[in-house]
C-alpha cells in the first residue's frame, strides 16, 4: 500500500515538472533551466510624436530591454537600446509619420532571453497648425464692387473676408465672408463708398490672425448728362436765345471764346456732350 502511494505521488511530482518544462522552460527557445523566456505578444501603437509598447509580462523576468530602429530587420546587435524597462513602456520624442520597429527581451540575474518577435508603429503626421497671416492684401474698386487679391499663405485651406465702411475692420466686427479665394470680387457695393478689409487664413485646425488692412473706394458714377435741361439753363442763361448751333460751332466757340464763356460747365464739356446740346439747340 505505503508502495503504491510513493508511485502515485511520485508520477504527480513527475508530471508536475514535465508540465512546468514543457510550459515555461520551453518559451525561451535556448532550453536552458535557469534562461528567460522571450516576451510574448509585443504590441506598439504610435501616437504624436511617441509609441506606446507593451508586452505580456514574463514571471521570470526583472526587468526588460527594448531594440529599436527605424528600418525593420532590428537585432540586439544593430537595434538601439534601452534598458531597464517595464511594459508599457512610451517612447517619447520621436519623428512625425515614421515608423519605429521594436524587438524586446526579457531579463534577470541568469542574463537577458532571447529576442520577442519584431513589432512596429507608426507615429503620426505632423499636427495640423493655424495658417500664417495672410500677407499682400490690396484692394481695387471698381464699379459698385472691389476686388481684393493677397498672396497665398502655406497651410490655408480657404481664406475669410470681413469688410466694413468704417476704418478699423476686426473679425468682431467686420462682414464675414467665408470660403474666399484670391482674387476675390464683392459686388453690389455702394457707389463712391470706401471699404475696409481684412483677411485670414483658414484651415481644419483654425483661423489666422488677421491680415493689415486694405482699403478701396468705389467708383463714383458720372452723372447723368441731360443736354436739354443744360441748354436750357447755362446756355440760354447767358445768351437767351441761341438758335440752331452745330456741335462744330458750339466746339469753335468754347476754344475761341472760351474766356467769355468761362464757366468751368461750358468749359469742361466733352464732344459727346456738346453733340448731345446741338441736337437739342433750338
Ligand atoms: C458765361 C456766359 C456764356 C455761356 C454760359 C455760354 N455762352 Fe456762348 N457765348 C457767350 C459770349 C459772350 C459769346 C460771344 C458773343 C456772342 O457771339 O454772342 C458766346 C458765343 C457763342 C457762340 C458763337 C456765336 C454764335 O452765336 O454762333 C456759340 C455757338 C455759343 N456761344 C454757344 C453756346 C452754347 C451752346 C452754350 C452752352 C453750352 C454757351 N454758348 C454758353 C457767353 C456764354
Amino acid at each position: 500500500m505505503g508502495l503504491n502511494k510513493m508511485n502515485v505521488l511520485g508520477s504527480i511530482i513527475v508530471g508536475f515538472f514535465c508540465i512546468c518544462f514543457a510550459g515555461c522552460g520551453g518559451s525561451g527557445g535556448n532550453g536552458g533551466a535557469q534562461s528567460v523566456p522571450s516576451p510574448k505578444t509585443v504590441t506598439a501603437v504610435g501616437g504624436n510624436g511617441q509609441v506606446n509598447i507593451s508586452w505580456i509580462q514574463v514571471p521570470e523576468a526583472a526587468s526588460y530591454n527594448i531594440y529599436w530602429a527605424t528600418v525593420p530587420g532590428v537585432t540586439q546587435a544593430n537595434g538601439n537600446k534601452i534598458s531597464g524597462v517595464s511594459t508599457p513602456y512610451t517612447q517619447t520624442g520621436l519623428a512625425s509619420n515614421t515608423a519605429y520597429y521594436y524587438i524586446i527581451t526579457a531579463v534577470n540575474s541568469a542574463g537577458e532571453s532571447v529576442a520577442s518577435a519584431q513589432t512596429t508603429a507608426t507615429t503620426n503626421p505632423p499636427p495640423v497648425v493655424i495658417p500664417a497671416t495672410p500677407t499682400g492684401v490690396t484692394a481695387t474698386g471698381g464699379t459698385q464692387q472691389v476686388t481684393l487679391s493677397w498672396f497665398a499663405t502655406s497651410g490655408a485651406i480657404s481664406y475669410n473676408i470681413y469688410y466694413s465702411i468704417a476704418s478699423g475692420v476686426t473679425i468682431a466686427n467686420g462682414t464675414k465672408i467665408t470660403g474666399a479665394t484670391s482674387p476675390y470680387a464683392l459686388i453690389g457695393l455702394l457707389d463712391g463708398t470706401a471699404y475696409y478689409y481684412i483677411i485670414t487664413a483658414v484651415n481644419s485646425t483654425g483661423e489666422s490672425v488677421a491680415s493689415a488692412q486694405a482699403s478701396a473706394t468705389t467708383v463714383t458714377p458720372a452723372p447723368v448728362f441731360n443736354a436739354l435741361s443744360f441748354y436750357n439753363s447755362v446756355c440760354l442763361g447767358c445768351h437767351y436765345t441761341l438758335g440752331v448751333r452745330t456741335a462744330a460751332q458750339i466746339t469753335t466757340a468754347i476754344a475761341t471764346i472760351g474766356p467769355m464763356m468761362s464757366k468751368s460747365s461750358v468749359t469742361s464739356l466733352t464732344s459727346a456732350q456738346i453733340a448731345a446740346i446741338a441736337a437739342v439747340s433750338y
